[in-house]
């Protein structure tokens, strides 16, 4: 086909995708407003975002294609991005929440003096950061937040801060010895927990850890901007979706294995108040939930609706009798034979009529059928049949998921296999666009 007519193609796909996520705001009686406004954004706090990240997806699937096919290779090549470092300075010093209160702006020497770093390096970062629509030049030299910044302050609801603290830190030291990981006759085949790319580069700083669980462990600080990042991964994969996706109205009980502080938990109870809901973690990370939980759904406690119960869920059967077990997040965190030992755990606690849900980013191979096999949609050509770039954050995630703990996003045949092997039946797949949720019966 020529490209000619895959520009046309693209165009159309770009201008029907805009108006499919315009659609979702005006259904919800919301207005699109500009980027300038800052101020929180109007689907911050939706749950239910599979037609929104479908659009989305499209969108910027069909629009990096279009860029790339029209620019010169080695543009596309150029275009490596340096906003991790730059927005980690955002983060770190907290420039978001310093100019919350200065919505005309504040000077590049105030603002510098506010977050104790010196104006001409600060000039630096910020002007590359408003290239990239990250905060606003209101005059010369004078900066104020746009919506993008203002979803960076500490107190955001989406915890987008978080995030950015973990992958723009942790993240990014998994990754930063990657090549010399690679040839490194030690670690070229490792494939442990005891062994990954991020305990080498730890290593290369006089860190010594068993493994990179024990890091977050032992840095109570790191661990809650990981407990942040959670919350916010889950946001921005809109996976809160499976709250109103799934048939929940036949279960009484959900045991939310790997609950973190409620991500999940949270927005589900809310919407299903007369479920209870158990959520099993480690000791310190259930304790923490307690604590957020008497804040944010003091109703579900007082009605004994929410349960926190520690668990070692590699060496320890989760509670017993559930309807559902949900695992989000959990099984990409694990090389298969410890996946498998997460699942025995939850084979043991079963009842005959117990589901199990593993929701996660899941791998859609870009050539064969397995994606259409299990019902999965399918990009329009001529994307990627994946979406190509629209879910380059899921493939991205997989890499981070590899360099950090040797894991990886599976394929929803990989995830059919590990239930194969702790006894568990494939039911169904639910697509929910960024995620999606595999569901099992007891074989
Ligand atoms: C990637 S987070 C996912 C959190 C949550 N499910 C979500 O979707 O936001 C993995 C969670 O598993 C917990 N975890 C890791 N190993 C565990 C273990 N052996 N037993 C219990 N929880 C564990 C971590 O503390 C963390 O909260």
């Amino acid at each position: 086909m020529s490209g000619n007519v895959q520009v046309d193609q693209l165009l159309s796909l770009i201008n029907q995708a805009a108006k499919d996520a315009v659609a979702e705001y005006q259904s919800r009686g919301k207005d699109v407003l500009p980027l300038d406004t800052p101020d929180v954004h109007p689907l911050d706090s939706e749950t239910n975002l599979v037609a929104l990240k479908k659009a989305i997806r499209l969108l910027e699937g069909a629009t990096v294609h279009l860029c790339n096919m029209l620019a010169p290779p080695i543009h596309t090549i150029c275009n490596s991005r340096p906003d991790t470092a730059l927005y980690r300075v955002a983060v770190e010093a907290s420039l978001a929440d310093i100019l919350e209160g200065h919505p005309e702006g504040l000077s590049l020497d105030k603002l510098a003096e506010a977050a104790d770093l010196p104006a001409p390096k600060l000039g630096q970062v910020m002007q590359t950061l408003v290239a990239n629509n990250c905060f606003r030049e209101v005059d010369s030299g004078v900066y104020a937040n746009n919506r993008i910044s203002y979803a960076l302050r500490s107190t955001s609801e989406t915890d987008a801060a978080g995030l950015v603290s973990v992958t723009t830190r942790e993240g990014r030291l998994s990754q930063w010895k990657y090549w010399e990981y690679l040839k490194d006759p030690e670690t070229r085949d490792a494939t442990g927990i005891d062994n990954t790319c991020m305990l080498y580069a730890l290593r290369k700083e006089g860190m010594v850890l068993k493994t990179p669980f024990e890091y977050f462990i032992t840095q109570p600080d790191r661990r809650k901007q990981f407990d942040r990042a959670m919350v916010a991964l889950s946001r921005s994969s809109g996976n809160t979706s499976i709250v109103h996706a799934y048939p929940w109205q036949n279960a009484k009980t959900v045991c939310d294995v790997g609950s973190g502080v409620g991500s999940f938990a949270l927005p589900f109870s809310r919407h299903h108040p007369d479920i209870e809901v158990t959520l099993q973690d480690t000791p310190d990370v259930c304790k923490d939930a307690a604590e957020l939980w008497k804040k944010e759904n003091p109703a579900a406690i007082s009605a004994n609706k929410v349960n926190f119960v520690p668990v070692n869920f590699l060496e320890e059967p989760v509670v017993p009798n559930q309807d559902v077990y949900i695992l989000r997040s959990i099984i990409h965190d694990f090389p298969d034979l410890l996946a498998v030992q997460v699942l025995k755990n939850i084979r043991k606690a079963m009842s005959p009529t117990t589901r199990v849900l593993i929701q996660e980013y899941i791998i859609h191979p870009a050539v064969g059928t397995e994606s259409e096999k299990f019902g999965i949609e399918q990009a329009p050509e001529p994307l990627q049949p994946n979406f190509g770039a629209g879910a380059s954050r899921l493939y991205n995630f997989s890499f981070f998921m590899h360099t950090m703990l040797n894991a990886k996003e599976r394929t929803v045949q990989e995830i059919i296999e590990l239930g194969k092997a702790a006894d568990l039946q494939f039911v169904k797949v639910w697509d929910l666009a960024e995620t999606s949720a595999v569901e099992f019966s007891a074989a």
